[in-house]
C-alpha cells in the first residue's frame, strides 16, 4: 500500500489521505458489511499485516533479524494463531498475554516475557523454555533461580539515554536498568553461573526518527564493552512509527523514519555486538497499525460558532483512545463532495473529550452516514472503554472471507458482570 495519491472518499484534511489502493481496499470490505451489520464495529484484516512484514523482511534483507509479535499492541486472537501458524514468536508484558499465547498454541521457546515487575506473577508458571527479558534488580533475584531450574533464557532490559525523547528526565519512563544496575546485575548473574543471552532495550513507541536507534545500538555497545558483554540477541524492542499517521499538529510521526535507513543503522551496528546471532524486532504499531478500521455511523448534526459537530455512534472515549494524540484519515460512505468546513467527529460519551477527528470535512456528511476510521488496528482493542455503552463487534478478514470474532457486547453482558453483595 504505497501509492500516494490521494483515495475516493476521505473527509479529513487533504494531508491526512491515504493511498487510493488502501481507501479502495478498505471500501471494499466495510461496504457489504454495512448492509447487515450495526455500527460501531472494528474490522481487522490480515493482508496489511502481511504487506508490512513483507515489506520489513524485504528492506532486511541479508540481516539476521526475528520479529516478534506484540501481544499487548493487537490482543486479537485469529491475528495472534495466523502468526504462530507461521512459525513466529511472540512478547508478552503480562500473566493475561501469557495466559493468552499459551492458550493459542505458541510454544513455551516461542514466547518472549518483557514488562515490569513480573516476579509478583512469573513464578506461577512453571513451563521450561521462555525466553525472559529482566526489567530490575528485584526481578534478577526473584527470577534467577527458577530461569535455572526451568531452563529460561535470561536478558537484561537496558535503559538508555537514547531512550529519552523528552526533554526532562523526570517524564522518563520506568522500564528497564541503567547501566550500572544492569552491569551489578550481570555480576550477580555471573556469580551464579548465569550469562544472560538478550539484550533489550526499548525506546519509546512512535519514535519518529531512525537516529534514536542508532544512538540506542551505540550506548548499548558501549555498556556491553563495559562490562565484557557479548550477547547473542540485541533486542530492539519496537516503537517504529505508523505510516499514515500523523500528531495533533498535523507532523506526520514517520517524518524521519524508512526501513532503508534502518537496514543501514542494524547493518553498521553489527561488528560492535561481536558473538550477535539476531537482532530482535517487536514492532506492534508498525506492522499492525494499518490492519484495521473503526466503522461509526454519523447519529446528530449540529453547528455552533463556525464549527460543526457529526454526533457518532462510536469515537475516541470508547474505542480510539490513540486519537488524543494521533491524527487518523477517515473516509466516507456515501462519499461526499462539496465545501469543506471544520468539523469535529464526536462519539456518543458525555465527555468533551471524545473527539475522533477535527478537520475540514465536506458540509454534504449527514445522519445515517457511515466513517471509517483508518489506522485502528493497533492499540485499539487494548485501549477499549465501556463508558456508558457495551464494547463493539469485532470482524476478522482472513485475506478471504470476513468472520465475526466478537459480537457487540449486550446490556446482559455489560450490567451482568457485578456480583451480587449478598
Ligand atoms: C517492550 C515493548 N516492546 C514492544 C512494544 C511495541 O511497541 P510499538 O507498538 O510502538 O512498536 C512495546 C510497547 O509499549 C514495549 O513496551
Amino acid at each position: 500500500m504505497s501509492s500516494r495519491a490521494p483515495s475516493t472518499h476521505p473527509v479529513s484534511q487533504t494531508r491526512f489521505e491515504v493511498p487510493v489502493r488502501t481507501g479502495r481496499f478498505w471500501i471494499r470490505l466495510v461496504r457489504p458489511l454495512l448492509a447487515r451489520e450495526p455500527t460501531p464495529f472494528y474490522l481487522f484484516s490480515v493482508v496489511p499485516v502481511q504487506e508490512a512484514l513483507e515489506a520489513l523482511e524485504n528492506s532486511l534483507t541479508g540481516l539476521p533479524v526475528r520479529c516478534w509479535f506484540s501481544a499487548k499492541t493487537q490482543p486479537l486472537p485469529p491475528l495472534w494463531r495466523w502468526w504462530k501458524d507461521l512459525g513466529r514468536p511472540i512478547e508478552v508484558v503480562s500473566a493475561f498475554e501469557l495466559q493468552a499465547a499459551l492458550a493459542a498454541g505458541f510454544a513455551p521457546d516461542r514466547i518472549l516475557i518483557n514488562g515490569p515487575a513480573k516476579h509478583h506473577w512469573l513464578p506461577r508458571f512453571g513451563q521450561r523454555g521462555f525466553w525472559v527479558n529482566l526489567d530490575s534488580p528485584a526481578e534478577a533475584v526473584a527470577l534467577t533461580p527458577l530461569a535455572l531450574r526451568r531452563d529460561w533464557q535470561l536478558g537484561l532490559r537496558l535503559h538508555l539515554p537514547a531512550e529519552h525523547g523528552r526533554a526532562s528526565s523526570s517524564d522518563s519512563s520506568q522500564f528497564g536498568m541503567d547501566p550500572s544496575a544492569a552491569a551489578l546485575v550481570l555480576r550477580q548473574l555471573r556469580r551464579r553461573g548465569v550469562e544472560p543471552v538478550v539484550l533489550h532495550f526499548h525506546l519509546g513507541t512512535q519514535v519518529p526518527s531512525v537516529a534514536r536507534y542508532a544512538r540506542a545500538l551505540e550506548e548499548a555497545a558501549r555498556v556491553c564493552r563495559r562490562c565484557g558483554w557479548h550477547p547473542r540477541y540485541v533486542d530492539c524492542g519496537g516503537g517504529w512509527p505508523s505510516e499514515f499517521t500523523w500528531d495533533r499538529t498535523g507532523r506526520p510521526m514517520a517524518r524521519d523514519f524508512s526501513l532503508q535507513a534502518m537496514a543501514r543503522v542494524l547493518a553498521r551496528a553489527r561488528s560492535w555486538f561481536p558473538r550477535l546471532e539476531e537482532y530482535w524486532l517487536e514492532n506492534g504499531r508498525w506492522l499492525t497499525a494499518g490492519s484495521g478500521v473503526l466503522v461509526v455511523k454519523i447519529l446528530d448534526v449540529k453547528q455552533r460558532r463556525g464549527l460543526r459537530y457529526l454526533i457518532c455512534d462510536g469515537g475516541r472515549t470508547l474505542h480510539a483512545l490513540v486519537a488524543t494524540w494521533e491524527q487518523h484519515p477517515l473516509l466516507a460512505i456515501p462519499a461526499r463532495k462539496g465545501r469543506r468546513m471544520l468539523t469535529s467527529v464526536a462519539g456518543p460519551t458525555c465527555m468533551a473529550f471524545d473527539q475522533l477527528a477535527l478537520g475540514y470535512m465536506p458540509i454534504g456528511l449527514r445522519p445515517g452516514d457511515r466513517l471509517v476510521w483508518l489506522g485502528a488496528g493497533a492499540y485499539h482493542l487494548s485501549w477499549e472503554t465501556r463508558f456508558s455503552h457495551g464494547l463493539a463487534a469485532v470482524y476478522w478478514h482472513d485475506g478471504r472471507e470476513i468472520h465475526q470474532v466478537r459480537p457487540p457486547e449486550t446490556f446482559e453482558d455489560w450490567w451482568g458482570r457485578w456480583a451480587p453483595v449478598p
